[in-house]
């Protein structure tokens, strides 16, 4: 077989083989393929599509192109969770710990940002020492011990994954459904999880702008994992404002720590529940979904999520002081508010604008391999719905320069539009499929 006869195929838009997906996978993986084929196969994917046949097989391959565990062992039953990616969505921050501090042991392997959306593994490396390449054994004692780990995807778990993710970041190659539902059910189904609460984005700052290819998304991701024989849930939620109020690395890693302290923006929270509620009810833990989001409200309130959370944190190599004192995090040098331009009502935040401001001011990457700046980013002061004067303060920028700012501010300015008349908040949940 030749790589590019394979590119060829699918440019034709014709149906791949198992066996032709395995050779591109482990021959990319290998480092066989090089870089510039597997760019051009990903775009004739993301033009040409897949059938649900060549995706299941692809996913397969993708989980088996390091060690795929098996948890048993160490507990009866490990649930996980994953987001298509979105914009503020640090929700694992605060579900993991939030589920694991009802002894629901949590396992779970995550990503860094995806083109405009941001990822929990770079979030999480903004905490000093936390260490997020882990090794299987370092994986499964973690587990062992805290009843909670998370990873990036390293050379034993789902390594495909972990090319084809940084590649695909870099190529406008991310919006494709096929290569999304590998990429998240590879990962899923080599760490080994019992149950999956999948978290399906739709709208602007989502890579599944409608609810219908939300839907196909979720359906494909559910009966991929239903076929390997996990129990898995899938959440449509809005992504067409950002999640929260906080979009940038550290200051998502603050936001998560107020909500695990029993504040956080509303709507954050309330999406938490959710997805903690679904994986503590895939678990069999609570009779239905609203049973299971009180217990987990009571461990936001009564500080055992919190708790679970630093244990979590300083055992992955986290800086407890910084946990304690949110302040030490990274943080800009130039902090500064822009303010309201008229009054109104906020009628919508272009949450993939609010994503790529947050990329050009240095908080994603450009180019494979980027270095990060953790410190910069958003800070919303409304959301949609809100009533503001003119004059009110909007939104605040943190950047490392004064030229990045005034562009963000130009670029942030225009994403949100105003309305003079009342506008309802849009839901959140927009449906689950089981
Ligand atoms: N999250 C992933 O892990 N992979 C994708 O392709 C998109 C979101």
């Amino acid at each position: 077989m030749r790589a590019v006869d394979i590119i060829a195929k699918k440019r034709d838009g014709l149906e791949l083989s198992s066996d032709e997906l395995k050779f591109f996978v482990d021959g990319y993986t290998r480092g066989d393929i090089p870089d510039y084929q597997a760019s051009a196969w990903c775009m004739a994917v993301l033009l040409k599509g897949m059938t649900d046949a060549e995706a299941t097989a692809l996913t397969l391959h993708m989980a088996h192109s390091g060690d795929t565990l098996d948890l048993h062992h160490i507990a009866p039953f490990v649930v996980d969770k994953h987001s298509t990616g979105g914009v503020g969505d640090k929700t694992t921050l605060v579900v993991t710990p939030l589920v694991a501090s009802q002894g629901l042991p949590v396992g779970k392997m995550s990503g860094r940002g995806l083109g405009f959306s941001g990822g929990t593994v770079d979030k999480l490396e903004s905490i000093s020492g936390f260490n997020v390449s882990l090794s299987t054994e370092q994986f499964m004692a973690m587990l062992a011990e805290h009843g909670l780990v998370v990873s990036g995807q390293s050379a034993d778990l789902a390594p495909a994954d972990g090319k084809f993710y940084a590649l695909r970041d870099v190529t406008a190659t991310v919006e494709s459904l096929p290569l999304i539902a590998a990429s998240i059910m590879s990962k899923k189904i080599a760490a080994g999880a019992d149950a999956i609460a999948l978290d399906v984005k739709v709208g602007q700052g989502a890579f599944m702008k409608n609810m219908q290819d939300a839907t196909a998304l979720a359906q494909l991701m559910v009966a991929i994992g239903r076929g390997v024989n996990r129990k898995v849930a899938a959440v449509l939620s809005d992504m067409n404002q950002p999640l929260g109020n906080a979009i940038g690395n550290a200051l998502e890693v603050r936001e998560a720590i107020e909500t695990l302290r029993g504040g956080g923006p509303a709507d954050f929270r309330e999406h938490c529940l959710t997805i903690g509620g679904k994986m503590i009810e895939l678990a069999g833990k609570a009779a239905n979904l609203d049973a299971a989001k009180q217990l987990l409200a009571a461990s936001l309130d009564n500080g055992q999520a919190w708790a679970k959370f630093v244990e979590w944190i300083t055992a992955q190599g986290g800086d407890l002081r910084q946990l304690e004192n949110p302040e030490l995090l990274p943080a800009a040098p130039i902090i500064e508010t822009v303010a309201a331009p008229q009054s109104g009502f906020i009628a919508a935040i272009d949450a993939a604008e609010a994503g790529k401001t947050s990329v050009d001011l240095g908080g994603g990457r450009l180019k494979k391999g980027d270095p990060i700046d953790y410190s910069v980013g958003i800070v919303l002061h409304a959301k949609v719905g809100a009533r503001l004067a003119q004059g009110d303060p909007l939104f605040t920028l943190h950047a490392n320069n004064r030229e990045l700012l005034a562009a963000a501010t130009d670029r942030l300015l225009p994403a949100i539009s105003w309305s003079n008349q009342p506008v309802a908040v849009p839901p959140h949940t927009l449906g689950i499929i089981e």
